[in-house]
């Protein structure tokens, strides 16, 4: 019983930022992304009677530490929903451009929910998978569909009503997205830790989720208007007011170094130039810029000239699941 799936990884235009249930990852808040094309994960699963345990390699290595125990824990929900108790060969590669630095959770836990309920024998729809990968990383829900997606977070407390919907398909508006590298000067706080400590005690908490409504419709209708400006102008807010609450939290925190400031200052110049590029950022210092094709090249030397900058990786939007 052998399934091999690709995913591609997400960037969110309105962020999430927050669980409700830490175990069944629900979210205080919906999120929207976009599906990247340049950056990708494929993976094979086999379940097999044979096998006596579960087998995890990632790009031909086999793991046995903290990636190899989500990987494990993971199957654990599959093998649970499907009512088969069977062991699993993984076999993950990550195509991510060398030493980008990126989180891969994202097309990670989409590739691996794929692969994994195909192998096992479920048939499940996007939304079921959806669903069944949030519980591998929230993020991932949404890199189930290609172009734009939203995560509702749902209501319910099983998490039955929580996962991705498509808002607009890859094909639909050529934007593109420079995923700017930067050298990282210190340690990284999870997202997972960042964002239980920042709605356990930041201060500006509760002023994130009062947004979230206005920035959700006020996106909707930048897709929907193609309308480049306001989709970017409310990105790098949102963006910007979901890094604050790491001010806000105690201790405090922030994902920011000097080098993502000046990433981020150069982009606000580049729009005094007449060039509409946005920023936003996730849980580390590297910086995603919003730009249009036309401005490629500009956008481009631009950010690779800034200090700091060690790469500067350009993606269109990606696709949904498929089945290799
Ligand atoms: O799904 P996680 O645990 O990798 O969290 C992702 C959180 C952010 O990247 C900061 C925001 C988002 O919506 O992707």
């Amino acid at each position: 019983m052998e399934a091999t799936a690709r995913a591609h990884t997400n960037i969110a235009l309105i962020k999430y930022w927050g669980k409700r249930n830490e175990s069944l990852i629900l979210p205080t808040n919906n999120s929207l992304s976009l599906t990247l094309d340049g950056f990708f994960t494929t993976t094979t699963v086999n379940f097999h009677e044979d096998y006596s345990k579960d087998t995890f390699l990632l790009d031909g290595q086999e793991e046995t530490g903290e990636a190899y125990n989500r990987v494990i824990g993971f199957l654990d929900l599959i093998r649970r929903q499907a009512g088969k108790n069977i062991h699993a060969k993984v076999e993950s590669m990550n195509d991510v451009p060398t030493a980008a630095g990126f989180a891969s959770s994202a097309s990670g836990f989409a590739a691996l929910a794929a692969a994994g309920s195909k192998a096992i024998g479920m048939e499940l729809d996007d939304q079921e998978l959806s669903r069944l990968t949030r519980q591998g990383s929230g993020s991932a829900c949404r890199s189930i569909y290609g172009g734009f997606a939203e995560w509702q977070m749902g209501e319910r407390e099983d998490g039955l009503d929580s996962h991705a919907v498509p808002i607009a398909p890859q094909s639909y508006w050529d934007v593109r997205v420079a995923a700017v590298v930067l050298t990282a000067t210190k340690k990284k706080v999870l997202s997972r830790e960042g964002m239980k400590r920042t709605v356990e005690t930041s201060a500006f908490y509760d002023g994130w989720l009062k947004g979230i409504p206005a920035d959700l419709k006020g996106i909707k209708q930048a897709i929907q208007e193609k309308d480049f400006e306001m989709l970017g102008a409310i990105a790098e807010s949102n963006c910007q007011k979901m890094h604050a609450t790491t001010l806000g939290a105690y201790p405090p925190f922030t994902y920011w170094q000097d080098s993502t400031m000046r990433v981020m200052q150069t982009v606000q110049e580049l729009r005094e130039q007449g060039i509409p590029a946005y920023f936003t950022i996730d849980a580390g210092p590297n910086v995603k810029v919003l730009f249009l094709p036309e401005d490629e090249e500009k956008v481009k030397e631009t950010l690779e000239a800034v200090p700091g900058v060690t790469d500067v990786i350009l993606s269109k939007p990606g696709s949904g699941i498929t089945y290799l």
